[in-house]
C-alpha cells in the first residue's frame, strides 16, 4: 500500500515539474518575440504606451489574477492571446481625420486632424490647383540710396509700362510703392548736423535723410497716382555699403494693413537695389541688440523700431513670406546678384533677376518673374517650433503629367488648372516631457505663393484614456492599477458611473450588462449573442421571433422588448400599421365583416371566411334566407318559424301571385322552396319599392306518389347492383393471388416479385444466461417462437 502511494506522489511530482518547465519555456518564447513591449519594469499604463506604437496595456479588471502588473503591458495580439478583450485594451491607434466642411478653391484638404503615439506615423494627401487668372498686387520697393538715382529716374515710366504689359495676364493689377536706405544711426550714416539732414551736401546735391523703411503708396489701382508719387521721389544717402532691405522687406511683408495686400490677390513684393542688404546681427555695431520680433511697427507710414530692433534673421523673413503669401522679386545689380543668389534658397517663393543700368529691363524681368513663379507648385511643411525635434515629415509629390518634378515639394511647369498632389507623411518619434502630453501640436502645410493652406492637428497619444478622464489608472496603487474606472472611482468620487446609467443616476450601471470603463459601457459578452448599445441595452437574442427574424427584421431588440421601425407594430413588429390590406376595392374594412389586425382580417362571425371575410360557405344564399317567411305563409305559422316572429317581421313583406312567370323578367332573383309536403313553391325576391319584397307563387310544383316511388325503387336498384359488381370483381383478384405456384418454389427470386409464402414460419432466439462472472459456466439456451401464418386471415 505504501509503495503503491509513493509512485503516486512521484507521478504527481513529475507532471507539475513538466507543466512548470513547459510555463517557463513558453513565457521565455514570448518575451523573446515582443521584447519591445513586454518589461518587469512596467507599472503604469502611460510608461506601456511609450515603448513603441505597437504596446497596449490591458485595463479588464480580472486580467491574469494575481500576476505581477507588468504583464497587462503587451502588444495587443499577445494580450488577446493571453486573455484580454480588446475593448479593454488601451493602445493608440493612428486615426485621420479629414474635415471637408471648409471649401476651397486651390488647396484641399484644408484641415486635418490626426492622433499619433510615439514611433507612429500618419500619412494624408494635399491637392493643390493653380487658378486660371489671379488679381495681382505689386508693391514697388525701392533703394532710394544715392547710387540708385538713375534707376529711380526712368521708374515712373517704367511703371505704366509694366502694368500694361501685366493686363496679358491678369485683369485687375494694382501696384504700391515703398523705399528704403538704411538705419540712420551711426556707423551706416553720417551724424555730422549738416549731413542728417542732407546726406549729399559734399556733393552739392540735394538729397532727403536716410531712413529705415517708409511707406509711400498703398496699393491702388490708380496708376496715375502711382507716377506722380514715384516722380516725387527723392534720393538719399548713407555711409556703408549694405543697405537695410530684409528690414524695410519685413514690414512691407506684415504690413498687410498699410500696405492694402488683397487676400484674393497673388502679392508681388519687387525689391530694387544695387547693393547687399544687412544681416540679423550686423546692427550690433550700432548697439542695437534687441532681436526683431518680427511684428509690423509703423506710425504715419514710418517703420519706428529701425533704431531699436535688429534686422529679421533670414528664417524670420523666410517664415513672414510664407505666411503672408507673398512671392518676392529681388530685381538686384548684376555686381550683387552672387551675394543674393547665395540666400535664394533660404527664402520660399523668391525670384532673383539681374536689373540692368536705368532698369531698362524691369518690366521684363517682373513679367518673366510672375510666369516663373506661377508655374510652380511648391509646398512648406512647418512644425509648431516647440514640438519640431519630435516629428519628422516626409513629402512626395506627384507632378501633373508634363511637368518635372524638381525637388521632393515642388512641380514646375505647372500650368493652369492642373492639379499637384503632395502625399504627407508625418511621425512622431517620441512623447513630450510631462506636463504638455495634452498640447496639440500644429503643423502648417502652405503651398507657396498661396493664400489657402492645410491646418494640421495632431493629437498626441502620450497618456491613456481612462487616466485622462478620471486619473484611475494613475492613482492606483499597483496592486490593483489596470482595475477599470468605476471601481476606483466609485471609492475616490472621481469619475462618476452615472454617464453609464441608461436614466442619469438612476438604473443599473449599463444595465447590469457591461462595465462602465472610462465613462462608456463595455458589454458583456453573451453566448447567446451580442450585446450591445450606449446602455447595453441592445441584443440580438432576447426578443420574439417572427418568420425566423428577430423582431420580424423590423425592429430593434432593446431590453428584451422589439422596438418596432414606424409603419411596424406588434409584439414581434411583424404587423403592419397600415390597414391596406384589409380592404377591397369597394373600401370596406373586411368586408364590413371583421377587424383589420396585423394587415390581415379577422372576422367577427366564425361562419365567414377568405382574405376579407367574404366567404361563407355554410351562410345561407339569399334564397334560402327567405325561407323562413315563404314556410310561415304556407303553414300559417306553423311551420319552422314561430307565430310570433312570422306575424312581427314577414307579414308585411310577403304577396302572392298567380303566374310567376310573368316576374321573370322584373329584378330580382327566382328561388325554390322545397315545403315539407314534397312541393317545390317557386317565389321571387323583388327589389323595387312599393310591391312586397317576396311574391309567391299560387301553384306549386309537387311530385305525384307514383312518381315518386319509381324515383326512389330505380335508385335503389341501381346503387344495389353496382355494389355487388364491385365485390365480385373484389373477390377474383383476391383469389388470383392467393394461388400458390409450386415450380418456383426453390428460386422465389425468379419470379421478380415478392412472395411471402416463402418467409420462414418461425423466429429462432439464442438466450444465453450467465450465473455470475465465471463465463465458462453460462447456460445458452435456444428458444423457438411460432410466427403466425401470413395467410391466415384470408382463410
Ligand atoms: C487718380 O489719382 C489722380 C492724381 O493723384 C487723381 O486726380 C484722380 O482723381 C485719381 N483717380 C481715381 C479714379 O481715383
Ligand atoms: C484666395 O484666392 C482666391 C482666388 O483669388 C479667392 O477666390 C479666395 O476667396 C481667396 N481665399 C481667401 C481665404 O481669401
Ligand atoms: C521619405 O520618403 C522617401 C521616399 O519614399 C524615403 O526614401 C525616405 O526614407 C523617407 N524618409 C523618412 C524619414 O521616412
Ligand atoms: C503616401 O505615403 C505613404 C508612406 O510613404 C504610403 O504608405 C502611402 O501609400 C502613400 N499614399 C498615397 C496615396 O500615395
Ligand atoms: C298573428 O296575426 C293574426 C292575424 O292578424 C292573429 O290572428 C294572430 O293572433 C297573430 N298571432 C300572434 C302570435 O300574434
Amino acid at each position: 500500500m505504501t509503495s503503491w502511494l509513493r509512485k503516486y506522489t512521484n507521478f504527481i511530482l513529475h507532471r507539475k515539474l513538466l507543466i512548470a518547465l513547459l510555463i517557463v519555456s513558453i513565457s521565455i518564447s514570448r518575451t523573446v518575440a515582443d521584447n519591445t513591449c513586454a518589461s518587469p519594469l512596467i507599472s503604469t499604463c502611460e510608461e506601456c504606451l511609450r515603448r513603441g506604437p505597437d504596446c497596449g496595456w490591458c485595463i479588464q479588471e480580472d486580467f491574469l489574477d494575481g500576476a505581477h502588473v507588468s504583464q497587462r503591458c503587451d502588444s495587443a495580439s499577445s494580450l488577446v492571446r493571453k486573455g484580454c478583450r480588446e475593448e479593454f485594451i488601451e493602445s493608440h491607434r493612428v486615426k485621420v481625420e479629414v474635415d471637408a466642411t471648409i471649401s476651397s478653391t486651390q488647396v484641399a484638404p484644408r484641415r486635418i486632424s490626426a492622433q499619433l503615439g510615439p514611433g507612429s506615423a500618419a500619412s494624408f494627401v494635399v491637392e493643390v490647383q493653380q487658378l486660371d487668372r489671379y488679381p495681382v498686387d505689386l508693391y514697388y520697393l525701392v533703394d532710394v540710396s544715392a547710387s540708385m538715382k538713375d534707376n529711380l529716374e526712368r521708374l515712373d515710366n517704367v511703371g505704366l509700362a509694366l502694368s500694361h504689359q501685366m493686363r496679358e495676364h491678369t485683369s485687375d493689377f494694382r501696384v504700391g510703392f515703398g523705399s528704403f536706405v538704411d538705419k540712420p544711426v551711426t556707423p551706416y550714416i553720417s551724424v555730422h548736423p549738416t549731413k542728417i539732414i542732407n546726406p549729399c551736401s559734399e556733393f552739392d546735391q540735394q538729397c532727403r535723410p536716410a531712413h529705415g523703411f517708409i511707406h509711400v503708396l498703398p496699393i491702388t489701382k490708380n496708376m496715375t497716382e502711382f507716377t506722380r508719387v514715384v516722380q516725387q521721389q527723392t534720393i538719399s544717402g548713407n555711409m556703408d555699403t549694405p543697405e537695410a532691405g530684409f528690414d524695410a522687406m519685413l514690414q512691407a511683408i506684415v504690413c498687410q494693413k498699410d500696405i492694402g495686400w488683397r487676400a484674393e490677390a497673388k502679392h508681388l513684393l519687387l525689391v530694387m537695389t544695387d547693393q547687399p542688404s544687412h544681416l540679423a546681427l550686423d546692427s550690433k555695431l550700432a548697439g542695437i541688440v534687441v532681436p526683431h520680433d518680427g511684428r509690423c511697427h509703423l506710425e504715419d507710414n514710418t517703420y519706428t523700431q529701425t533704431t531699436n530692433m535688429e534686422h529679421p534673421t533670414m528664417g524670420q523673413l523666410a517664415d513672414a513670406l510664407l505666411r503672408n503669401s507673398i512671392y518676392s522679386i529681388l530685381a538686384v545689380d548684376i555686381a550683387q546678384y552672387k551675394w543674393y543668389e547665395d540666400l535664394l534658397d533660404l527664402l520660399p517663393g523668391a525670384f532673383l533677376g539681374r536689373l540692368l543700368p536705368k532698369a531698362t529691363n524691369l518690366k521684363d524681368l517682373v513679367v518673366d518673374a510672375y510666369k516663373k513663379l506661377l508655374s510652380e507648385v511648391e509646398l512648406e511643411v512647418t512644425v509648431d517650433h516647440r514640438h519640431a525635434h519630435r516629428f519628422w515629415v516626409n513629402v512626395t509629390t506627384i507632378c501633373p503629367p508634363g511637368s518635372r518634378p524638381t525637388g521632393s515639394n515642388k512641380c514646375s511647369n505647372v500650368k493652369s488648372m492642373q492639379k499637384v498632389f503632395f502625399n504627407i507623411t508625418v511621425g512622431m518619434t517620441s512623447c513630450p516631457s510631462k506636463g504638455l502630453e495634452d498640447d496639440d501640436v500644429a503643423i502648417s502645410v502652405q503651398p507657396v505663393g498661396f493664400n489657402e493652406s492645410v491646418a494640421v492637428t495632431i493629437k498626441q497619444a502620450c497618456s491613456c484614456q481612462c487616466s485622462q478622464k478620471g486619473g484611475c489608472l494613475d492613482d492606483a496603487d499597483d496592486t490593483i492599477a489596470g482595475t477599470a474606472c468605476n471601481d476606483i472611482s466609485e471609492n475616490s468620487g472621481q469619475v462618476s458611473t452615472d454617464v453609464c446609467r441608461p436614466s442619469e443616476g438612476s438604473g443599473k450601471i449599463c444595465n447590469g450588462r457591461g462595465t462602465c470603463v472610462c465613462g462608456e459601457c463595455v458589454c458583456d459578452r453573451s453566448n447567446l449573442g451580442t450585446i450591445y448599445g450606449k446602455f447595453c441595452e441592445m441584443d440580438d437574442f432576447s426578443c420574439p421571433y417572427e418568420e425566423g427574424l428577430l423582431c420580424g427584421g423590423h425592429g430593434q431588440c432593446t431590453l428584451g422588448e422589439c422596438v418596432c421601425q414606424i409603419g411596424w407594430t406588434g409584439e414581434s413588429c411583424g404587423c403592419l400599421v397600415s390597414t391596406e390590406t384589409c380592404q377591397l376595392s369597394d373600401g370596406l374594412l373586411c368586408s364590413g365583416r371583421g377587424r383589420c389586425v396585423c394587415g390581415r382580417c379577422m372576422c367577427d362571425d366564425p361562419q365567414y371566411s377568405g382574405e376579407f371575410c367574404e366567404k361563407c360557405p355554410t351562410c345561407y344564399t339569399a334564397c334560402q334566407a327567405h325561407w323562413m317567411c315563404v314556410d310561415c305563409h304556407l303553414t300559417n305559422g306553423l311551420g319552422r318559424g314561430t307565430a310570433e316572429q312570422c306575424n312581427k317581421t314577414c307579414a308585411p313583406v310577403v304577396g302572392y301571385v298567380d303566374d310567376i312567370t310573368e316576374l321573370t323578367n322584373a329584378l330580382g332573383k327566382q328561388c325554390l322552396y322545397p315545403s315539407a309536403d314534397r312541393c317545390h313553391y317557386r317565389f321571387h325576391i323583388g327589389v323595387e319599392p312599393g310591391s312586397p319584397q317576396l311574391q309567391i307563387s299560387r301553384q306549386p310544383e309537387c311530385l305525384s306518389s307514383q312518381r315518386y316511388f319509381v324515383t326512389f325503387l330505380s335508385v335503389f336498384l341501381l346503387t344495389v347492383v353496382l355494389g355487388l359488381g364491385i365485390l365480385a370483381v373484389l373477390r377474383i383478384l383476391l383469389r388470383r393471388r392467393e394461388r400458390p405456384q409450386p415450380d418456383n418454389q426453390n428460386q422465389p427470386l425468379d419470379t421478380g416479385k415478392k412472395d411471402l409464402s416463402y418467409a420462414p414460419t418461425t423466429n429462432e432466439k439464442t438466450v444465453t444466461y450467465r450465473r455470475d462472472h465465471n463465463v465458462e459456466r453460462s447456460v445458452e439456451m435456444h428458444v423457438q417462437v411460432p410466427k403466425m401464418p401470413l395467410d391466415d386471415m384470408w382463410q
